[in-house]
């Protein structure tokens, strides 16, 4: 028998670390349970996922709202054991890449609206804009959680690989993607081994919540959940990012050197057709 989902409250608790808000609707609380139970997973089992995970993720992803219904995305799931491997070495050899039951790559996928345009007669100049890259990013991402939500409801665990944006490059090669194509982020799915991750608190509600108008940053709230991440990751033995989660956070977009490649992003989409004008 499945161990039953705890309760909003205590999930409530888990997700901001104890400062919870002080009023949440109790509605529709199966399925807010399960998204708030949601923590990303590193380490798999060797278990494969059923048979027709790939097309039920796709189905829940398909499902997802899109931009004028454009659906400009696509998704690849990478199922040769050698293209696993080359794909985890450029997303700076994560070892779930490789190791988990499914691997997914979300695309947005410019080339296919091209294709169709022209079938049409129609020099698809508008895809030269920014706002198409945005939309077919935006549109992937929504697609892309749909997918973690149904394979959280089935029991699989999760996580997202941005890495994959380390080197695009390789990435475009090893998945022979075609101009107006560019892998956005990975996902890895598949069973938790056994020790399973723990919630992670994000920040207090009242820092990214505002009402009517934009929240400005209260600092003191901050430090606050500095000291409970702080707290968090002891208790779970990970490495402590020193200086806390603010620190941390700083560091990683300090300069060019902390996006792993990532300051490169414009000149390898505009190499990959992208006009982003
Ligand atoms: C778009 C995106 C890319 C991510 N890329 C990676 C990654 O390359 N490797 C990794 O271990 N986690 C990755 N993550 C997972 C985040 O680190 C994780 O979601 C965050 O620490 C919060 O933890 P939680 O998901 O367990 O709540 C990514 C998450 C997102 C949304």
């Amino acid at each position: 028998m499945d161990t039953p989902q705890p309760q909003l409250a205590e999930l409530l608790r888990q997700r901001y670390a104890g400062v919870v808000p002080g009023r949440v609707a109790r509605v529709g609380a199966p399925v807010t349970e399960l998204l708030l139970s949601h923590r990303s997973v590193r380490q798999y089992s060797s278990r494969a996922a059923p048979e027709g995970t790939v097309e039920l993720l796709v189905a829940a992803a398909q499902s997802a709202a899109s931009s004028s219904n454009l659906q400009l995305w696509s998704v690849v799931s990478v199922e040769d054991a050698e293209l696993r491997r080359k794909l985890s070495v450029a997303a700076n050899s994560q070892a779930h890449v490789r190791d988990s039951a499914v691997f997914l790559v979300w695309l947005a996928d410019l080339n296919r609206a091209t294709r169709l345009a022209r079938a049409h007669d129609i020099e698809p100049e508008g895809l030269d804009y920014l706002e198409m890259f945005l939309m077919a990013s935006v549109d992937a991402a929504l697609a892309a959680q749909n997918a973690v939500v149904a394979a959280e409801a089935a029991g699989l665990s999760t996580v997202y690989i941005g890495a994959l944006r380390n080197r695009p490059e390789e990435v475009a090669e090893v998945l022979a993607l075609p101009e107006g194509v560019f892998a956005l982020f990975g996902l890895c799915v598949g069973y938790a081994d056994s020790a399973s991750a723990a919630i992670k608190p994000r920040l207090p509600q009242s820092v990214v919540l505002g009402r009517d108008r934009y929240q400005p940053l209260n600092a003191e709230l901050v430090r606050e959940y500095d000291e409970r991440m702080t707290a968090f990751y002891g208790e779970q033995q990970m490495q402590v990012p020193a200086g806390g989660w603010s620190l941390h956070s700083a560091q990683r977009v300090k300069n060019a050197a902390s996006l792993s490649g990532r300051h490169r992003l414009v000149e390898a989409l505009k190499a990959r057709g992208f006009g982003l004008r």
